[in-house]
């Protein structure tokens, strides 16, 4: 588990090298064999200065994440989160030097092990990450983060740092002063022996008399003024939907007040409760292992050889087609952007050029790499240029017609293997196919808004999907550095469909009477990213009237309708409100000033006497987005909990500390939620009523 050595210099080296696991990782077994290496190396007068390294390529992945999915009491956890205070606190005062030389990556624990070091050297290791990432967890950071890193940095910078759980360069760590020194990785063995030896009386600040935090105390003047706007800042980021933002608030205002022992065990307390909280547990399965598994390609079917994609043809130059073309080129693929005359296709090129100028301005890519992007992609007017795609996107028009037709033309110039991918948000996969000679090949990629940011990339599989192209698109889904999940093939699929019942319920509400900026704020409070009127000017309402026209048509009698729909033809038709494009749909977006509801909601929708209050609306928007994907789970549409958890962080932000809409259903409780969907739908209709056995579907 450890490889020690003393040189004759009398440094002792304590190499991290856990077996049978990727990463170096602490957990019970692995912080007990670490403290008896401390302990041994303190009590050794043979040694003068320890340095603590690793021999894998990573330093320190932190806490053993596995682990945070077991339900351990307080009485289990407590008396290891002291544990390890312990060894820290002795490694920092015994009067020894401790040096920490960072290989690659130092996250969560691991660099809090760093943190109790006197002097910390990194590796020039450009794929390292040095940090605290344990709020995008659901956990603060409790091997003495909270305390350590405010009496280092200050406590605005270090609250910055802690609550942004931002993962960063060496470079970045070294301008923070994270670490003290960057070397060459064949350098840093010897340079943190060298400091040990030059520095054998180190200590920390903390530990000198005298010692202020850097920038003023938690009762200074500053720290004064600090606390009350951090509290607020943190209050607006989070909602209180997610407790580790007051709880690190806590252990720098609590602990940074007293002695650093104090302090340790004030954290250590709230650590514990942070671990055994539903969110963190919700946020961790989802969070770190699905989406995990997910970019891993769990779904991948066996047996079918990996795909290279070396060049793809995209159907359609709009918005969806440059940024799909920008998304491949970016990660060195080819792409033929066809639209139907040259003019257009060069538009769209022009268009994915666009945020990267941004992006060279912001100093986030070079010139010569936009240019190179760029010179990837080859706009054209001519089927005949597809010749040799290993994949072709269409992203076209959604109307049938049109798909069936690019449909044929392209794929008369595709070879034997290569695969078709239709990019359509709602249109069901298996009817597009019938246009195609191959249905074998021929796939649903649904890629959200805008290409270049969006995670996510849904693959749809329809009836005549064949398993070699469901492993291309995945294949190819990876090779573009997104997530992707696999659904079967329906209505809208499953995350148009899903997320469509928040927009639709948001638009319910309002013409019940319910205050449209309550339906806005109580959307946002939920944790949604936008509320369901703004969502919905900025894709269109016209869009969404023609997706629901369609839908009635396609469905005849069996489309039961929705309280939404005549909302639509109103703003569309007769108000001609039809969203942001216009600049007027449910809200005014004036060109020179920030948008705002229309004033005149009021009139079309008058105010209800009775106003739900902002629970109600937080749980209808939620629930019906749970219930909907609880029966796409029923009809096979998806077929793992946690696809549908994943799909819909990523897809369209359900918020985070839900663990997901699935696991948002065993996070409120199946009996709670269940009860909650039918008094829903007793009070406003059918679509509230969740499927039979909503246990099974939800775990
Ligand atoms: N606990 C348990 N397992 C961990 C882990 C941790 N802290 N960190 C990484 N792993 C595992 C991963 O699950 C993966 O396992 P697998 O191969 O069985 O799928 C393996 O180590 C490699 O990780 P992966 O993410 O695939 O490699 P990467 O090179 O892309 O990234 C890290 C490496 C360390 C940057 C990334 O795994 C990470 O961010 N880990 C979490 C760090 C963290 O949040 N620590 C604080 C915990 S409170």
């Amino acid at each position: 588990m450890f490889e020690t050595g003393i040189d004759s210099d009398g440094i002792a080296v304590i190499k991290w090298n856990i077996p049978d696991r990727p990463v170096n990782v602490m957990n019970e077994t692995t912080m007990a064999g670490f403290r008896d290496e401390v302990e041994r190396a303190i009590a050794d007068d043979a040694v003068k200065g320890v340095v603590i390294a690793s021999a894998k390529d990573d330093f320190i992945a932190g806490a053993d994440i596995d682990g945070f999915l077991e339900d351990l009491s307080v009485e289990a956890l407590l008396p290891q989160f002291l544990m390890f205070d312990r060894v820290g606190r002795a490694m920092e005062t015994c009067g020894k030097p401790f040096v920490a030389a960072i290989n690659g990556h130092a996250l969560g624990g691991g660099f809090e092990t760093a943190l109790c070091c006197h002097y910390r050297i990194a590796a020039d290791n450009p794929k390292a990450r040095i940090g605290l990432p344990e709020i995008g967890l659901g956990v603060l950071p409790g091997g003495g983060g909270t305390q350590r890193i405010p009496r280092m940095l200050g406590l605005q910078a270090g609250l910055q740092m802690l609550l942004d759980g931002r993962k960063h360069t060496v470079d970045e760590a070294a301008k923070m002063g994270l670490v003290d020194a960057v070397v060459p990785p064949g350098e840093l063995l010897d340079a943190a022996k060298k400091w040990a030896l030059d520095n054998p009386d180190a200590s920390q600040p903390w530990d000198r008399k005298g010692f202020r935090l850097p920038g003023g105390n938690v009762q200074s003047q500053a720290g004064m003024q600090l606390f009350p706007a951090a509290n607020a800042m943190g209050r607006e980021r989070s909602f209180g939907n997610y407790p580790a933002v007051q709880a690190i608030l806590s252990c720098v205002y609590e602990g940074c007040q007293r002695h650093i022992d104090v302090g340790l065990r004030v954290e250590s307390k709230y650590l514990v409760n942070m671990i055994r909280h539903p969110v963190t547990k919700a946020m961790v399965r989802t969070g770190f292992f699905e989406m995990a598994k997910a970019r891993k390609l769990k779904a991948r079917p066996e047996g079918v050889p990996k795909a290279k994609i070396g060049k793809i043809g995209i159907l359609g130059a709009g918005m969806m087609g440059g940024g799909i073309a920008t998304a491949s080129a970016g990660r060195g693929i080819d792409c033929v952007l066809k639209d139907i005359n040259r003019a257009t296709a060069e538009n769209g090129k022009a268009r994915a050029a666009a945020p990267l100028e941004r992006r060279v301005k912001q100093g986030r890519m070079t010139a010569e790499q936009a240019s190179a992007l760029l010179g990837r992609i080859a706009p054209t007017d001519d089927y005949a240029d597809l010749d040799g795609s290993d994949l072709v996107i269409e992203a076209v028009f959604e109307d049938r017609a049109i798909k069936a037709s690019v449909t044929e033309a392209a794929e008369a110039r595709l070879g034997d293997d290569a695969i078709f991918a239709s990019n359509t948000s709602t249109l069901p996969i298996t009817g597009l196919a019938e246009a195609s000679a191959r249905p074998a090949n021929f796939i649903g990629l649904h890629f959200f808004s805008p290409v270049e940011k969006m995670p996510l990339v849904e693959v749809i599989r329809g009836a005549r999907t064949g398993d070699a192209a469901v492993a291309t698109a995945l294949d190819y889904v990876q090779a573009i550095g997104k997530t992707p999940i696999v659904v079967n093939d329906g209505r809208g699929f499953f995350t148009s469909r899903v997320f469509a019942t928040f927009v639709m319920e948001g638009i319910a509400m309002l013409k019940e009477g319910v205050a449209p900026a309550l339906i806005e704020n109580a959307a946002r409070i939920a944790g949604m990213p936008v509320g369901p009127l703004e969502v919905v000017d900025n894709t269109s309402l016209g869009l969404s009237l023609a997706i629901r026209r369609q839908w009635k048509k396609d469905l005849g009698k069996a489309y039961t309708g929705h309280p939404a729909d005549d909302v639509f033809e109103l703003f569309v038709e007769t108000l001609d409100r039809p969203g942001r494009k216009a600049g007027k749909g449910f809200y005014d977006w004036p060109e020179d000033r920030p948008k705002r509801l229309w004033p005149e909601l009021g009139r079309h929708f008058p105010r209800a006497a009775d106003q739900p209050d902002v629970g109600e609306v937080k749980q209808r928007l939620l629930h019906i987005q749970s219930v909907e994907a609880l029966r796409c789970r029923a009809e096979g549409v998806v077929t793992e909990r946690a696809d549908a958890d994943v799909g819909s962080i990523l897809g369209w932000g359900f918020p985070m500390y839900t663990g997901g809409v699935l696991s948002w259903v065993g996070q409120t409780g199946v009996d709670e939620f269940t009860d909650r969907c039918n008094a829903l739908a007793d009070k406003h209709g059918e679509r509230f009523f969740p499927p039979d056995e909503v246990e099974a579907l939800a775990v």
